[in-house]
């Protein structure tokens, strides 16, 4: 089951560069995205009307798509405006199209209820935190392909006491503890961790005064980095902020000083992750990361980190989906620890959302 009235990534903006086009799988919809010569943004349905050539086979000619097979082209909006050796083509020759936009070097595809397709509110806003922000460098257009439900992936990215087991030598430290710790409020408190959940979103924060050798390797990697030091043996203060927002989108924003120097200037990691669906069965991971530090080869050597770090997830998240097979994600009986309390929230979001896009649309067919 899928959200359907959302704007999802699709690709990034570099996949379309140079007239590429993109053959990719959506909410279990084969789709064709491609860029016209004049730059604007498409997604058809990649089945040609004709004999069901797949589009992303042909070129991008003009504004049009044009099929491998027979030569027949397809605009932007899906309408067919060529037939080699035919005058008369009929209005109703039209592949099916959706929405696109870009948006933070994503392109962005709605395959929801196209009429509900200009509220961009489902697009996180706080992508420009990584993207927009002065001193930010950010490193875009990371992606893998995973065999795993995009739930999983939600689940994952909701309770980081993982990180411990799975990540010790990265973002496996003490403060990941501090999960089972949570509990209601706005306020960030001293090794705890406080969240606030929303009609479509949850936010929280965890804080630790002057984390030491128990913190995780990578805040102190990080601050060696930025001074251009070998190596960070002090004590520093943590702050991380989360936000999730339904379907498939969680960015972490973390924020390190020298311990007691409330006004120094913080070394930063962002991150962004989106879980695109593919099928019941796997997904498109996109990722971004940015740092406010450093110089390209910083940012580069912490990209590949960080995507080795995502691979570590990737080999467990596949093998969960091995494990359940066919059946609903959610619905495998399962225990839950303490740890789980935000991601039972963002299930239940979720959940929430799915029933009552599918309870509207029913209710619209009846009528
Ligand atoms: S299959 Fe596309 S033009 Fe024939
Ligand atoms: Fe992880």
């Amino acid at each position: 089951m899928y959200l359907n009235n959302s704007w999802y990534v699709a690709a990034t903006s570099n996949e379309l560069a140079g007239g590429n086009i993109v053959a990719r799988t959506i909410l279990g919809q084969k789709i064709a995205l491609f860029r016209t010569e004049s730059g604007r943004y498409a997604a058809v349905r990649d089945a040609c009307i004709h004999r069901q050539a797949p589009l992303s086979l042909g070129h991008v000619v003009g504004e049009t798509v044009q099929c491998r097979y027979h030569g027949a082209r397809f605009g932007s909006d899906g309408r067919c405006t060529h037939v080699p050796g035919q005058d008369a083509i009929s209005p109703k020759a039209k592949v099916q199209s959706f929405p696109v936009l870009e948006r933070h070097g994503y392109i962005w595809i709605w395959m929801g209820d196209q009429e509900l397709s200009e509220d961009e509110s489902t697009i996180p806003k706080n992508l420009s935190l990584i993207d927009a922000q002065p001193g930010m460098r950010s490193c875009s257009g990371m992606f893998e392909s995973m065999r795993a439900n995009y739930r999983l992936l939600n689940d994952n990215l909701f309770d980081i006491t993982h990180a411990e087991f799975v990540h010790p030598e990265s973002f496996g430290g003490e403060e990941v503890r501090f999960y089972r710790n949570a509990r209601p409020g706005s306020e960030p408190i001293d090794r705890g961790l406080t969240y606030e959940v929303k009609e479509r979103s949850i936010h929280f924060r965890t804080h630790a005064d002057s984390l030491g050798d128990e913190g995780a390797p990578l805040w102190r990697i990080m601050m060696a980095q930025a001074r251009n030091i070998e190596s960070w043996t002090g004590p520093l203060d943590f702050t991380m902020e989360v936000s999730w927002q339904a379907p498939c989108y969680t960015s972490f924003h973390i924020y390190l000083r020298p311990a007691g120097q409330p006004d120094a200037q913080p070394v930063e990691f962002h991150d962004f992750h989106a879980a695109t669906p593919e099928t019941a069965h796997s997904s498109h991971y996109f990722y971004t990361v940015g740092i406010n530090y450093g110089d390209e080869g910083t940012l580069s050597h912490l990209a590949e980190e960080t995507r080795n770090v995502f691979k570590q997830d990737i080999v467990l998240l596949e093998a969960q989906q091995a494990t359940i097979g066919d059946l609903d994600v959610l619905s495998v009986p399962h225990a839950s620890f303490n740890g789980d309390r935000l991601q039972l929230e963002g299930r239940k979001i979720l959940d929430t959302l799915i029933n009552k896009e599918r309870q509207a649309k029913s209710i619209a067919q009846e009528i």
